[in-house]
């Protein structure tokens, strides 16, 4: 179910189990009978929600789609009695995202939970990550897919403590995030309410006063890219309108749909190459594939590549959110139904691409790492093993050679010939993997030359591809 650090075997493509599952199950022949949507001129924004276990991320989501009309009371009371007889009262609203019987049981968000909401000015996706840190490659595909990031932090007594620790989700979501070019975050500090807070300001600035170091170490500008709020996303305070003064008074902030409103969207290409990354397939009608518009538009009719396996394709439908459009865009999430190609030979990872400017697909690349822990006693060394996460692919890769190290305070490569790294380094070194992968160099396309390197089920190290091989 893309619970662990899977590799999935190319060699074995029919075997490949798709790690975003589309919970939001929308048949494409429902899709059709919407294709007037394309007059929707609104913006439209990527949306993941992060942050550790039991933070309360699909407990907002739940309620951000309340709030905004999409679920009605029938649906919430169906939810209280059913939260009920799981003895999970309090999870009602989090059914909402979390639609598989094994979530409600547990309580916990496995696969990425996807839904969609409109503001005045903006259309978002939201992408609700699981928390548990068995699930971190599945929160890995969901951040990879998004603009924003919406940090969920619980400010519960004791919660926020764990999740911040060394180990904790809190502190790798962050640090994933960063590196899979989630540019901004909304830091939601969550459970206001609680007995053991009570809107305390103390609390919220003791939180605010934590995090702020940590996300500058993990590379956020905070005074540009980050914004802190507090809310409580099972009560729905504080999101839609303002906090009331009677209940909070020292907050002067915007709710969380004003400062979803006023997020700036990132500048994209519609008239790059394209490039989508295949997050997941199906067969409906001739073959489907999912995944987010990293650059270029696409329209009904084009003819594509699907790499890194060259296979010519052409493009039979479009649909994005709900509906069917002739055309979309740079950061649309889209299924695009395919002729040309059978759902087997198509693999979560690969690129649907353009013909006269493909994708580079590569075997090995040169990159510049960040170390950020390694397991205990473990050295950084060339024939270090690790799982390469990058847009959709995950693959098992080494590292054959360091180049050199680079001095973190001046950003300059050290003299002295480099053996092996510790904690904390920064490294160039070249990187190989078994079967082609599709990369770019991440001064080209950032989204699709970032990458995390994970080891039995932890992030050891996060880096950017800065040469690649020549053709
Ligand atoms: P994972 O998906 O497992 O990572 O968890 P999550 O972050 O999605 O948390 P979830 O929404 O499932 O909520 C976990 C628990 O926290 C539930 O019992 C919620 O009722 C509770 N909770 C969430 N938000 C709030 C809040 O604003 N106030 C209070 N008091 N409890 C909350
Ligand atoms: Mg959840």
């Amino acid at each position: 179910m893309g619970m662990k650090d899977e590799v999935h075997g190319r060699s074995q493509p029919g075997q490949a189990e798709p790690k975003v599952k589309n919970k939001e199950v929308v048949a494409l022949e429902d899709a059709e009978a919407q294709e007037e949507m394309e007059t929707n001129k609104k913006r439209h924004l990527n949306v993941v929600f992060i942050g550790h276990v039991d933070a309360g991320k699909s407990t907002t989501g739940g309620q951000i789609l309340f709030l905004s009309g999409q679920v009605d009371d029938r649906t919430i009371q169906k939810y209280e009695k059913e939260a009920k007889d799981k003895s999970r009262e309090s999870w009602y609203m989090a059914y909402i995202m979390d639609t598989n019987e094994e979530e409600r049981v547990k309580g916990k968000t496995v696969e990425v939970g996807r839904a969609h909401f409109e503001t005045e000015t903006t259309r978002f996706t939201i992408l609700d990550a699981p928390g548990h840190k068995s699930y971190v490659p599945n929160m890995i595909s969901g951040a990879s897919q998004a603009d924003i990031g919406v940090l969920v932090i619980s400010a519960r007594k004791g919660e926020f403590e764990t999740g911040y620790e060394r180990g904790g989700q809190t502190r790798e979501h962050v640090q994933l995030a960063k590196t899979l070019g989630v540019a901004k975050l909304l830091v939601v500090v969550n459970k206001m309410d609680d007995p053991t807070v009570n809107w305390s300001k103390e609390r919220y600035d003791e939180i605010e006063s934590k995090m702020t170091p940590f996300l500058k170490s993990s590379g956020y500008n905070v005074k540009k890219d980050v914004q802190f709020l507090p809310i409580s996303g099972l009560l729905g305070s504080n999101m839609k309108t303002r906090v009331d003064k009677s209940i909070c008074s020292w907050w002067n902030g915007p709710c969380l749909f004003e400062a979803l409103d006023c997020i700036e969207v990132p500048l994209r290409d519609p008239k790059g190459p394209f490039r989508m990354p295949i997050i997941d397939k199906f067969k409906d009608m001739g073959t489907v594939v999912m995944g987010k518009v990293e650059s270029g538009s696409v329209c009904e009719g084009d003819s594509l590549l699907v790499m890194p396996n060259k296979a010519q394709v052409k493009v039979v439908a479009v649909c994005c959110d709900e509906s069917k459009v002739r055309c979309a865009g740079p950061g649309e999430n889209l299924r695009v139904r395919l002729s040309g190609i059978e759902e087997e030979d198509i693999l979560s990872g690969f690129v649907l691409s353009s013909i006269v400017k493909p994708i580079p697909a590569v075997t090995e690349f040169t990159a510049q790492l960040q170390i950020l822990e390694l397991l205990e006693n473990a050295i950084f060394t060339a024939g270090y093993k690790a799982v390469l996460h990058v847009h959709s692919v995950v693959e098992e890769c080494e590292i054959v050679e360091l180049l050199q190290q680079i001095d973190p305070k001046t950003r300059k490569p050290m003299k002295k010939k480099v053996l092996f790294v510790k904690n904390g380094a920064v490294v160039v070194c070249r990187v190989q993997v078994n079967n082609s992968i599709c990369v770019e160099k991440f001064s080209d396309f950032p989204q699709l030359g970032r990458f995390t390197l994970r080891t039995e089920g932890k992030t050891i190290a996060v880096g950017k591809v800065t040469d690649l091989p020549v053709a």
